[in-house]
């Protein structure tokens, strides 16, 4: 990049941009949170669509899940007749199979990927451990945010897209999806939307809690503060990615 483009850039930077300097190598992981439901799986899929057609190389994932091991994890974990195979799922266990799922996509996907440069788009990431197992389930963020040091090498995303629609939107997108899927191909995903709204109540103020202690990287979209339509949000994470990380603008 030229000194003046640079320059330019630099004016142009949100408060929470990303250091320029740091090496160009090394490529960029981006994370999507929020509810079950709140229509994150698209914005992610529209995004590497947008930053694939710009000619990157964009690998996208989703947790639990996306490797062999995850997507075994991930069977055991969403599917709601899991429990009368295997007994009631002890929240740790349910902690731990998290972690063990994320250790797994690390190694296999996300390290080397960012090792040659490209740009990881993860579909939930430890912030949702901290969220579900740690508001959710009342374990608590320490213990959470202990694990991913342990575990994940404290591995933190550049940049996180936290889709926060209403409460009561979200759990009836949820809840319509996971009926559908049973319905088209017996797929059954329903564990944790079986909860109740407390459950729910509790992740959502637990992303609050982690937006507002993380503002640098965690920047929250809620469906009242602009267009919320499916395009609209599309554009709005465009741009929020072009000002949170320059390097990733077209221009
Ligand atoms: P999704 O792939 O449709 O988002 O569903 C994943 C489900 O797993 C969702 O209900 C949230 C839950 N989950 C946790 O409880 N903890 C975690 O660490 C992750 C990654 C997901």
């Amino acid at each position: 990049m030229d000194r003046d483009k640079a320059t330019a850039i630099d004016t142009l930077q949100g408060p929470g941009a990303i250091d320029l300097g740091r090496s160009m190598a090394r490529g960029y992981f981006i994370t999507f949170e929020g509810l079950d439901g709140s229509g994150k799986t698209t914005q992610l899929r529209r995004l590497a669509e947008s930053l694939t057609t710009k000619g990157h190389e964009v690998v996208t994932l989703r947790q639990p899940g996306s490797t062999a091991l995850g997507n075994r994890l991930r069977a055991v974990l969403l599917d709601s007749r899991s429990e009368t195979a295997l007994g009631p799922l002890s929240p740790m266990a349910e902690m731990a199979l998290m972690f063990a799922d994320r250790a797994q996509a690390i190694a296999e996907i996300i390290e080397p990927a960012l090792a040659r440069g490209a740009i990881v788009l993860c579909d939930r990431f430890t912030d949702s451990t901290e969220a579900y197992q740690g508001g959710g389930r009342g374990l608590g963020s320490e213990r959470v945010l202990d694990l991913h040091r342990a575990i994940c090498n404290d591995l933190r995303p550049d940049l996180t897209i936290l889709l926060l629609p209403s409460l009561t939107a979200s759990l009836v997108r949820a809840r319509r999806r996971n009926r559908r899927s049973v319905q088209r191909d017996g797929k059954d995903e329903n564990r944790f939307e079986q909860e109740p709204d407390e459950f729910y109540i509790r992740i959502h103020n637990a992303y609050e809690t982690i937006a507002a202690r993380e503002p640098q990287r965690v920047v929250v979209l809620r469906d009242e503060e602009g267009d919320s339509s499916i395009d609209g949000i599309e554009l709005r994470i465009r741009a929020l990615v072009w000002d949170r990380i320059p390097a990733l603008s077209p221009s």
